[in-house]
């Protein structure tokens, strides 16, 4: 059994030894910024409720008030949020030449906050909003302004109902989005996965994709995920109390 010591150092020669890596970052990467997650016991959002209730296009559409009225709680904690060590973490390693991009199933912006590049949100944005009728894109604010208005949230163009622009349940992803993922994919040399129970489509192929095209993965989650046996090295911690400690590894060996 290896040391956390060990591992540490294990995940941090991978980085060196690697040329293109890409993270893979799921909400677990933002519970630290105070943002819940889905699946942690206790606090994670789908334990007080029903994802088909809140998260599908189908209750949203026969539903909007309800389904908005949760939604406005949520993105009031996203738009508090601030990014943290982890997020800070891969900046800085980005900045270091050992971070090519980022796929993310966050829809709370808080990576580009930090201002980390070539990312890809594979479930879309909060901070935007998008008309379901003309597929126009809007800054979040507008329709916000609108429901604390209580009015329905419409297009100005088309006066088509607005919806955020993230993808729920039962909708599918920008395709544009799968293919730069597709190719970010296919062209790393090493997957870093933080933060991701890897269950929902499409970074529960993901990894194994990566593996298939001989990159190698690498894992920080607290709880144990489907693809731990095929990494390289798993820690199962808090991302920010050990990814900080990567990366300023990597930093002192570079310099
Ligand atoms: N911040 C956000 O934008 C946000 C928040 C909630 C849900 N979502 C959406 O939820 C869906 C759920 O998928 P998911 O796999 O990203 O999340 P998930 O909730 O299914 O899994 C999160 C994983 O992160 C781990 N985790 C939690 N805090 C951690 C920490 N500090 N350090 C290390 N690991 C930690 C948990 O053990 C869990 O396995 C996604 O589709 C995403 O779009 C996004
Ligand atoms: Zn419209």
């Amino acid at each position: 059994m290896e040391t956390l010591v060990e591992k540490i150092e294990k995940f941090a020669s991978l980085i060196l030894e690697s040329e293109n890596i890409v993270a893979l970052t799921g909400a677990g990467m933002s519970t630290e910024s105070g943002i819940p997650d889905f699946r942690s016991p206790d606090t994670g959002l789908w334990e007080n409720v029903d994802p088909e209730e809140f998260a599908s296009i189908h209750s949203y559409v026969s539903n909007t008030g309800k389904n908005l009225q949760f939604m406005l709680e949520l993105g009031m904690t996203i738009f508090k949020a601030k990014p943290n060590m982890g997020h800070k973490a891969l900046a800085k390693l980005q900045k270091l030449g050992k971070l090519k991009g980022i796929l993310t199933q966050n829809i709370d912006g808080l990576h580009q906050k930090t201002r980390t590049r070539n990312i890809v949100e594979l479930h879309g944005t909060a901070n935007e909003s998008k008309c379901m009728r003309c597929s126009k894109v809007f800054p979040i604010t507008a329709m916000i302004n609108q429901v604390l208005k209580g009015e329905a949230p419409s297009c100005e163009s088309c006066n088509g109902l607005l919806k955020p622009n993230v993808i729920f349940y039962g909708e599918a992803l920008e395709s544009e989005n799968l293919l730069r993922a597709d190719e970010m994919i296919d062209e790393c040399d090493l997957l870093i996965i933080l933060g991701s129970s890897l269950i929902v489509y499409p970074v529960a192929f993901q990894p194994s994709e990566a593996l298939s095209h001989g990159a190698k993965i690498a894992i920080i989650n607290i709880q144990e995920t489907h693809m731990d046996d095929h990494a390289e090295v798993v820690i199962h911690k808090k991302i920010g109390d050990v990814l900080p400690e990567i990366v300023e590894i990597v930093e002192e060996r570079i310099n």
